[in-house]
């Protein structure tokens, strides 16, 4: 087991940390991502004009990439600044008592750490904290009752914190799907409706600084399995995305939102809208953190396309799945990449055949 503070100083990082060449980092910083910043208050007034640039910008973004960013989001910047310090009071703690919310194998909630990891190799330069957030939440299964339970009553302000993100990201998270049905012609309420009471997780990521970061990754080239990303990265900087065979940097913007299409919302858009292979890396003056909600359908909800979206010459090209299906398969079985969704299909095809 390691401790980040044990290494963090020196020169020469375990061997498990060392990615292979053709995934290690660029020498050089890649050029910025042309993100379309969307105004989403503009959109929800409703406005015809800002509802057509609205969509259009994210129809554009979504059928190329999958990354957009959302300012005047209405989301309190008080609660933003307060969910970005209250990782330091977790991730400034002892390994033993992080360990007391340790995520166990074949789990996605609890604490994880490229440190303690699950894997030998290629392993993350980065700690995590996970929690599932329902939007039927009752005081039983909230957010707040999982923390306390973990970590003890020290951690019910921690908790509350991340109780109210997630319900504001919720609420967020639903506003941008009205925003990607209008995007796809199926209407406002369409993928609204679908999402709601959504069972979805929460993670804050957070990155020690590293004295060799052109070895390393924060987290490993990806595609997000669930259905939408809202991420919030802190001043530092280090979120990268792969687009046409080249990777570009998504610089922090403490006012707006980074939100990508996950491998879900693919298969919902029938893979029209993208959802892209992307990275952190770190570096070796700062720690950086990130928060991110990942949007997921309840449970027992059938992803599937609006027929609307299944048309000739555009055939479904992912079968029905329901999402602990998905996230099953990326805990036991593969380890998230850029063909998650393909191999998923695969394996439920193998499966439905046998
Ligand atoms: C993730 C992720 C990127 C970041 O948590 O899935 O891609 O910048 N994070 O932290
Ligand atoms: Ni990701």
């Amino acid at each position: 087991m390691f401790d980040t503070s044990n290494f963090q100083d020196k020169h020469n990082i375990p061997t498990q940390f060392i990615w292979p060449d053709d995934e290690k980092p660029c020498s050089q910083r890649p050029p910025e991502l042309d993100v379309a910043p969307i105004d989403l208050g503009e959109f929800l007034s409703g406005d015809p004009l800002a509802v057509s640039n609205a969509t259009r910008l994210v129809n554009e973004a979504c059928r190329k990439h999958g990354f957009f960013s959302v300012m005047n989001h209405s989301v309190d910047s008080k609660l933003l600044t307060k969910a970005q310090e209250a990782m330091d009071f977790f991730f400034g703690r002892p390994i033993s008592q992080k360990q007391k919310a340790q995520r166990k194998h074949g789990d996605h909630c609890g604490y994880a750490s490229g440190f303690v990891g699950r894997f030998t190799t290629k392993l993350p330069w980065k700690e995590t904290l996970s929690f599932q957030y329902s939007a039927d939440d009752t005081s039983l299964n909230s957010v707040e009752n999982y923390i306390v339970n973990v970590m003890g009553d020290e951690f019910h302000e921690f908790g509350r914190v991340y109780q109210d993100y997630c319900k504001a990201m919720n609420d967020l998270s639903l506003r941008i799907m009205e925003l990607l049905g209008m995007s796809l012609g199926v209407g406002r309420s369409y993928f609204r409706e679908f999402f709601e009471g959504n069972d979805s997780i929460m993670r804050l990521n957070y990155y020690p600084s590293c004295q060799k970061p052109d070895l390393t990754l924060g987290t490993g080239p990806h595609c997000d399995p669930t259905s939408l990303t809202i991420l919030h990265q802190d001043h530092v900087g280090g979120l990268e995305v792969f687009v046409d065979q080249e990777w570009y940097s998504i610089s922090p913007n403490p006012d707006a939102f980074v939100v990508n299409i996950g491998d879900t919302f693919m298969a919902l858009s029938n893979g029209k809208y993208k959802s892209c292979l992307h990275r952190a890396v770190v570096n070796s003056l700062t720690a950086r953190k990130s928060l991110a909600f990942f949007l997921c359908p309840r449970g027992d909800k059938v992803v599937r396309p609006p027929n609307s979206l299944v048309e000739l010459g555009s055939p479904r090209v992912y079968p029905d799945f329901t999402w602990p299906l998905l996230l099953e398969f990326t805990q036991k079985h593969y380890r998230a990449d850029k063909k998650t969704l393909d191999s998923f299909t695969m394996w439920l095809n193998e499966r439905m055949g046998e």
